[in-house]
């Protein structure tokens, strides 16, 4: 495919005071004469901000590296990632078109966007809100067919689901992203046959749909004021703390899988003693706390915590429990 730059293009570009911080921040990171090598985090970042590449943003990023112009154009145009021409102003939808999505459907998710957006890919709607393109794997296979709408996936589509999905975008709603067909993430379609966890004993979202609802910038520009910012959406939402352990005692944390010594006392110090509180967090609140454990993020997610915690905060056990009161478990101690 020709990739050039669009026919009509705006007249400047400037980073916003927080990208601009930001993208001297990356460029600090390479050794002097080697600035160059920050290019692709600075078209992203004009993207991100924009939602295209200007050809004055490329000429901008190239100026702070002390590029010639070509060079940063070479690169622009070489990386089908990059878009080159304005896109939806409210989201830019990329349907997965390879095998495994065109096997289970995603012809029928391009006629939707047919309909519903534009005839051509890279043709903006009629409003401007809206543009669409086929693009290669996603490498979400075991979920096909999908599609990529901003940040995030949605999976498991069908026409019917696709075009609700777009429906609700264009009512300026952001649907859940992750399987739409009531899977958890990419077990089996009839359900999982191994690694079996009750479902009550689920998490609410899997970890990366938790993330993106705890983020919620599916389709947001970047200002660079989400780095600035670290009460900002990006961290999700405080759960209830306490500011001293009840006095009846806390709870051993260390029951809980993935907890040890120095993430329970980590807990403590954010005012999270109890079995209950940890039980009662919602992905926002999952997401609050991981990006407070420096040096132990995903853990929530990954040892499932919350699940844990609400069988032990009903007063059951689980395998992990019980050896741990035997102890079987010398991190516990
Ligand atoms: S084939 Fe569509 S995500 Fe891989």
């Amino acid at each position: 495919m020709l990739r050039r730059l669009h026919h009509e293009q705006p007249d400047s570009f400037a980073f916003t005071p927080a990208n601009l911080e930001w993208a001297k921040k990356q460029i600090a990171k390479y050794p002097e004469g080697r600035q160059a090598s920050a290019i692709i985090p600075l078209l992203w970042r004009a993207q991100e901000q924009e939602g295209w590449l200007t050809r004055p943003a490329i000429e901008y990023v190239a100026d702070m590296l002390g590029m010639p112009y070509i060079r940063a154009l070479e690169v622009a145009t070489f990386y089908f990632m990059f878009q080159l021409q304005p896109v939806g102003s409210v989201a830019h939808v990329q349907v997965c078109g390879t095998t495994s999505c065109m096997i289970c459907g995603a012809e029928d998710l391009i006629a939707v966007c047919k309909e519903k957006i534009a005839p051509k890919p890279h043709q903006l709607s009629a409003d401007g809100r809206f543009s669409w393109e086929e693009v290669e794997c996603l490498g979400a296979c075991a979920n096909a067919p999908m599609a990529q709408i901003g940040k995030d996936f949605y999976e498991d589509l069908t026409a019917e689901s696709f075009a609700a999905i777009l429906d609700a975008f264009a009512r300026g709603e952001v649907p859940r992203p992750g399987p739409q067909n009531g899977r958890f993430a990419a077990e089996p379609k009839g359900g999982p046959t191994t690694l079996i966890i009750p479902p009550e004993e689920r998490q609410a979202a899997n970890a990366s749909v938790a993330l993106a609802l705890a983020k919620g910038d599916t389709i947001a520009r970047i200002t660079g004021e989400e780095e600035a910012s670290p009460a900002a959406a990006a961290e999700g939402e405080a759960p209830e703390l306490m500011s001293a352990p009840p006095a009846e005692g806390a709870d051993d944390l260390k029951k809980i899988k993935g907890i040890g010594p120095k993430l329970e006392k980590m807990l403590n110090d954010l005012g999270v003693y109890l079995y209950r509180q940890i039980a009662a967090w919602t992905p926002a609140h999952a997401a609050w706390i991981d990006s407070r454990l420096e040096g132990f993020k995903g853990r929530v997610a990954r040892d499932e915590w919350v699940a844990q915690a609400r069988t032990l905060a009903e007063g059951g056990k689980t395998e992990f429990s019980e050896r741990v009161e035997r102890g079987e478990v010398p991190s516990s101690e």
